[in-house]
C-alpha cells in the first residue's frame, strides 16, 4: 500500500516514519521545503526519542521520502492522510488548513490508486470530515464518496516525548470509516497492531479524540483547584491529599499483591497548568462548539479559566514572598510544555516568564532542550538563558521549577544556598520533596504551612 500524508509536523511525520517503519511505501507532504529537507537528509526537524533512528532506518529502506510536490505524492495513492494542524483562532477551531488541504487532494485524486481512501487524522470538530471534507473532496473531484473515493476519520492519540512508540504500541485505532470497503483497507493499514480497534462513524471518532483531550485537562484542572484550595486552608500538602485520592482500589487496583499504578493518575496531580499543541486548544475548541450548540456556561469552560489562571498563581507565589521583584534576578527552569519535548507551544512557562518580566523582573531561564528561540513569545523577548540549571540560578532570589526535567532532581538545599542570592525555590510541580528544603525559602503549588 502506498501512503500519503499531507503535513508533516508531530502527527504527519510520525504517521509517515511509522508506517514506513512498518513496510508501508510512505510520503510525506509538507509545504515548508526545510521540513521536506530534513526529512530527506534522515534529520528529525523535532526533537523525539527514537526519530532520528526511524528516520535513519527508513530512509536506508528507501520506505519514506518527503516532498512539497502533491502531485507526485498522490499519483497512486492508497491511503491519503490529512495531518495538517487545526489551530485555535481565539473563537473556535480554524480548520482552513484541512480545507485548503481536502481541495488540493479532490483536484489530484484522479491520479490516485484504485479506491482511494482520506483519511482525516487531525483532530477537527465532529461531523468535520463528512460535512466539510467530504462535498470538498466531491467538488474537486467530480468523483462521489462510496463509489470513487473513501473517506475516514483516524485520530491521533500519540503524546509528544514518546511518540514514536505510541504509533508503534498504540492503546487504540478509532476508524470511523463511511463505507465497508474504506474499513477494510483502514483494518489492513492496521494489521500490524494487536491494539483494540474502535470502528465507528467519523463524527463518533471525532468526538471520541475531543472527549479524550478534554478528560485529562479536566482532570488536571480539578486537581489544581483542590491543590489551590489546599494553600488557602493552610496546613494541608496536595500531595498527601491526592495520594490519599490515589489509593483508591477503582483508581489504582492491586494486581498480583501490587499496586498497578496507572499513569492516568499522574493527571490527578497539583502543578502550573497543562500545555502543549492540543490539550489547550481541543478544549478551547470544544467549548466553543458547545457553546455554539446552546451548550455553554458547563463544565468545560472552567478547565480554560482554571488552566490559565495557574501560571499567575505561579507569579503571586514569588511576589507575594520578595514583594517588589524589579530588577531582582528570578530563574525559570525548563521551558518546554513538558520533559523530553521542545515544545513549548501554549507552555505554562509563557504567561510566567511574560508576568515576571512585566513586573521588570531579570528573568533567566534553563531548559535541557529550549532556548533563544522562545523568546518569540510576545512579552518574553528580553529572557534570557543559561546552560545548565546552576548558572541559570547563581544570583537569583528564586528558582522557578517550571518543567518536570529529570536532572531538575539533582537540585538541593545545600547548592541553592551556595549559589543563589536568597535561596528560595519555587516547586510548581511538586518533584522534589519539600522536606529537603526545610534549611532555605520554599514554596510549592498546594501546600502552604499552617501558620504561614
Ligand atoms: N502534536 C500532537 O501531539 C498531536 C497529537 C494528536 C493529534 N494532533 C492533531 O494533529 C494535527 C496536526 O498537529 P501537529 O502537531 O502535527 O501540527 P504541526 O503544526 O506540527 O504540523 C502541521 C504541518 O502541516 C503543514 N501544512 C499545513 N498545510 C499544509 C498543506 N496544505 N500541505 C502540506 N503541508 C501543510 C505545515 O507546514 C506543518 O508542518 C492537529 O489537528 C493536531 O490537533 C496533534
Amino acid at each position: 500500500m502506498k501512503i500519503t500524508v499531507i503535513g508533516s509536523g508531530y502527527v504527519g511525520l510520525i504517521t509517515g516514519a511509522c508506517l514506513a517503519g512498518k513496510g508501508f511505501t510512505a510520503v510525506c507532504v509538507d509545504k515548508a521545503q526545510p521540513i521536506v529537507d530534513k526529512i530527506n537528509a534522515g534529520t528529525p526537524p523535532i526533537h523525539e526519542k527514537g526519530l532520528e533512528a526511524l528516520l535513519k532506518e527508513v530512509r536506508a529502506t528507501g520506505h519514506l521520502s518527503a516532498t512539497t510536490d502533491l502531485a507526485a505524492a498522490i499519483n497512486g495513492a492508497d491511503v491519503i492522510f490529512i495531518a495538517v494542524g487545526t489551530p485555535f483562532d481565539g473563537k473556535e477551531i480554524d480548520i482552513a488548513h484541512v480545507k485548503a488541504a481536502a481541495a488540493d487532494v479532490g483536484r489530484l485524486l484522479r491520479t490516485a490508486g484504485p479506491y482511494p481512501v482520506i483519511t482525516v487524522k487531525s483532530t477537527v470538530i465532529p461531523t468535520t470530515a463528512e460535512t466539510v471534507v467530504l462535498p470538498i473532496i466531491e467538488k474537486e473531484s467530480g468523483l462521489k464518496a462510496g463509489t470513487g473515493f473513501g473517506l475516514c476519520s483516524n485520530p491521533e492519540f500519540l503524546r509528544e516525548g514518546s511518540a514514536v512508540d505510541d504509533f508503534m504500541n498504540p492503546d487504540r485505532i478509532v476508524i470511523g470509516a463511511t463505507d465497508p470497503k474504506t474499513l477494510e483497507k483502514m483494518r489492513r493499514l492496521y494489521a500490524w497492531t494487536n491494539a483494540t480497534v474502535v470502528e465507528t462513524n467519523p463524527r463518533t471518532a471525532e468526538m471520541i479524540k475531543y472527549t479524550a483531550n478534554s478528560l485529562l485537562p479536566l482532570m488536571i484542572s480539578f486537581s489544581n483547584e483542590i491543590a489551590n484550595l489546599a494553600t488557602a486552608i493552610g496546613g494541608i500538602d496536595i500531595r498527601d491529599v491526592m495520594k490519599g485520592v490515589h489509593l483508591d482500589y477503582r483508581l489504582n487496583p492491586v494486581v498480583d499483591g501490587k499496586r498497578v499504578n496507572p499513569g492516568i493518575l499522574s493527571y490527578l496531580e497539583a502543578g502550573c497548568g497543562f500545555g502543549g499543541s492540543c490539550f489547550p486548544k481541543d478544549v478551547k475548541a470544544l467549548t466553543a462548539f458547545a457553546r455554539r450548540k446552546g451548550m455553554g456556561q458547563g463544565i468545560l469552560e472552567q478547565i480554560t479559566a482554571v488552566n490559565e489562571a495557574q501560571p499567575l498563581i505561579v507569579a503571586a507565589l514569588v511576589t507575594d514572598r520578595l514583594g517588589d521583584i524589579n530588577g531582582k534576578k528570578i530563574a525559570v527552569l525548563g521551558l518546554a510544555f513538558k520533559p523530553e519535548t521542545d515544545d513549548t507551544r501554549e507552555s505554562p512557562s509563557i504567561p510566567l516568564v511574560r508576568e515576571l518580566l512585566r513586573r521588570g523582573a531579570r528573568v533567566t531561564a534553563h531548559d535541557p532542550i529550549v532556548s533563544a528561540e522562545f523568546n518569540k513569545y510576545p512579552g518574553c523577548e528580553t529572557l534570557t538563558h543559561a546552560p545548565t540549571w546552576r548558572e541559570a540560578v547563581r544570583g537569583a532570589e528564586a528558582a522557578i521549577i517550571m518543567t518536570r526535567w529529570e536532572q531538575y532532581r539533582e537540585i538541593t538545599a545545600a547548592e541553592l544556598t551556595s549559589l543563589m542570592k536568597r535561596p528560595f525555590l519555587v516547586d510548581t510541580r511538586r518533584m522534589l520533596k519539600k522536606e529537603l528544603f526545610v534549611s532555605i525559602e520554599y514554596a510549592g503549588i498546594g501546600y502552604r504551612p499552617a501558620d504561614a
